[in-house]
C-alpha cells in the first residue's frame, strides 16, 4: 500500500464574527455562588477557533519564549499522557476543523499541518527529541486555549504539568506538583470548608473517558489583558484605580473561562482545558437581558467572591455604569 503523503499547505483565513453572535455566556439565573457548575460537555469537542485564533497564539508564543517558568511547567513522568493529550488535541483538530488543521500518520511517523498559521511539522509519535518542544507544549502553541494536566494517583489529582499563559491571577510556578485542594487553597474557605472542593475533587476523579465535562469561570478585568498572571501583576493591577462608572463600558472586560474536564483512557488523567473569552462591558450593555442579569449577579454576590475574583475596589462603577444602561433602554 502506498505511504501517505501531506499536501501542501493552503493557508486559509478563520472568518470574522462579532463577538456578541459568539460570546460564551455564563450565566443562567440571576445570582452566583460557588458551586459545583459543570455540565456534560456536548459535542464533545474541546476547541473552539475564534477570529481571535492569530493574535492570540501569537501572544502565547511571545510569552512562552520568554516567560518560560511562568507559563510551562512539567514533571518527566507526565511525557506519555502529554503525547496522548497531543494525540487527541491534534485528531479532533484533524477532524473536526480539516480546512484548519491535517495530520498525516504512516504508523509513527505523523505530519501535523496548520493550515491557519502556514506551519507544518514532522515528527515520530512517542519520540520528545523530534518536537521543538514537549508534547504537550508543542500543541498548545496551535490551540486557543490553556491546557492542564492532572495525574490521578494515591486517591488524589497531582498538577504534574501545564501550559498557562492566560491565567485568572493564579501562578502555574507556584501550583505545579500540587495536590487539587492546596491547588483551591487561595479560594475563600466556605469553598472548601463546607465540604464543596472534596466532592468537585470526588467527581473529578470518578470521571469516564469518552464523557467530558464543562464549566464556566469568570470574572471581569481591567483591558483587553488576557496575561492577568501574579507575576504580571505590576501591569495590569495597577489599572483597577482608573474605572470610573463613565469610562466602565469602555475600559472594563467581563472575562470568561470555558473550562473543560477530559478523562485520558491510557494515562488514568485528566486533561483541564480553559479558553478565555473577553468582551467589552459596553457590547454587553446591548443586549438587554445580558445587561440585567450580570447587574443583579453583582448587586447580590458575597464580597468575599467579588474581593476574591479581585473587583471589590470598583464594583460600585459597574453597577452604576449598568444600572443607567438599564434606565436608558427602559426610557427608550
Ligand atoms: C468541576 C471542576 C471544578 C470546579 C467546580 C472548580 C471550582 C473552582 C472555583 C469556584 C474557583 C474560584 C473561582 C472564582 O470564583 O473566580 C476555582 C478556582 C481555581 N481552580 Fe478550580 N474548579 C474545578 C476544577 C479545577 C481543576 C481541574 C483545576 C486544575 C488545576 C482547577 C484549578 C483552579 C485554580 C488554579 C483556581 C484559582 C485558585 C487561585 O486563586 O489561586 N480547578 N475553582
Amino acid at each position: 500500500m502506498d505511504k501517505a503523503t501531506p499536501t501542501p499547505i493552503k493557508v486559509v483565513k478563520v472568518p470574522n464574527r462579532p463577538i456578541a453572535d459568539r460570546f460564551p455566556w455564563p450565566f443562567k439565573g440571576d445570582t452566583h455562588d460557588f458551586s459545583n457548575n459543570s455540565k456534560p460537555l456536548e459535542p464533545p469537542i474541546m476547541l473552539d477557533i475564534t477570529p481571535e485564533y492569530v493574535e492570540e497564539i501569537k501572544l502565547k508564543r511571545e510569552l512562552l519564549d520568554t516567560r518560560k517558568e511562568q507559563t510551562y511547567q512539567s514533571a518527566p513522568h507526565s511525557f506519555e499522557a502529554q503525547w496522548e493529550i497531543l494525540e487527541m488535541t491534534m485528531d479532533e483538530m484533524a477532524s473536526i476543523f480539516p480546512h484548519y488543521f491535517s495530520v498525516v500518520k504512516n504508523g509513527n511517523e505523523w505530519t501535523f499541518q496548520n493550515h491557519i498559521l502556514g506551519e507544518e511539522q514532522s515528527f515520530t509519535f512517542g519520540d520528545n527529541s523530534t518536537l521543538p518542544y514537549e508534547p504537550l507544549d508543542f500543541i498548545g502553541r496551535h490551540v486557543q486555549a490553556d491546557l492542564i494536566y492532572l495525574a490521578q494517583r494515591d486517591g488524589d489529582l497531582y498538577l504534574d504539568a501545564g501550559q498557562l499563559c492566560f491565567p485568572a491571577n493564579w501562578s502555574l510556578n507556584f501550583d505545579f506538583g500540587m495536590d487539587f485542594m492546596s491547588i483551591h487553597f487561595p479560594v475563600p474557605s466556605r469553598f472548601t470548608t463546607s465540604g464543596l472542593a472534596e466532592k468537585i475533587r470526588n467527581f473529578i476523579m470518578r470521571m469516564e473517558p469518552g464523557k467530558p465535562w464543562t464549566r464556566f469561570n469568570w470574572t471581569v478585568t481591567v483591558e483587553p489583558i488576557l496575561d492577568s498572571s501574579p507575576e504580571a501583576f505590576d501591569e495590569w493591577g495597577v489599572k483597577k484605580d482608573n474605572v470610573t462608572s463613565e469610562n466602565a463600558g469602555e475600559l472594563v472586560y467581563f472575562r470568561v473561562e470555558d473550562q473543560k474536564l477530559f478523562r485520558l483512557p491510557r494515562s488514568n488523567g485528566i486533561l483541564f482545558s480553559i479558553h478565555t473569552h473577553l468582551i467589552r462591558l459596553d457590547e454587553i450593555a446591548k443586549n438587554p437581558q445580558w445587561t440585567k442579569q450580570l447587574n443583579n449577579i453583582l448587586v447580590t454576590m458575597a464580597d468575599d467572591i467579588t474581593e476574591y475574583k479581585g473587583f471589590l475596589s470598583y464594583k460600585d462603577k459597574l453597577v452604576t455604569y449598568l444600572e443607567s444602561t438599564i434606565e436608558e433602554t427602559s426610557s427608550n
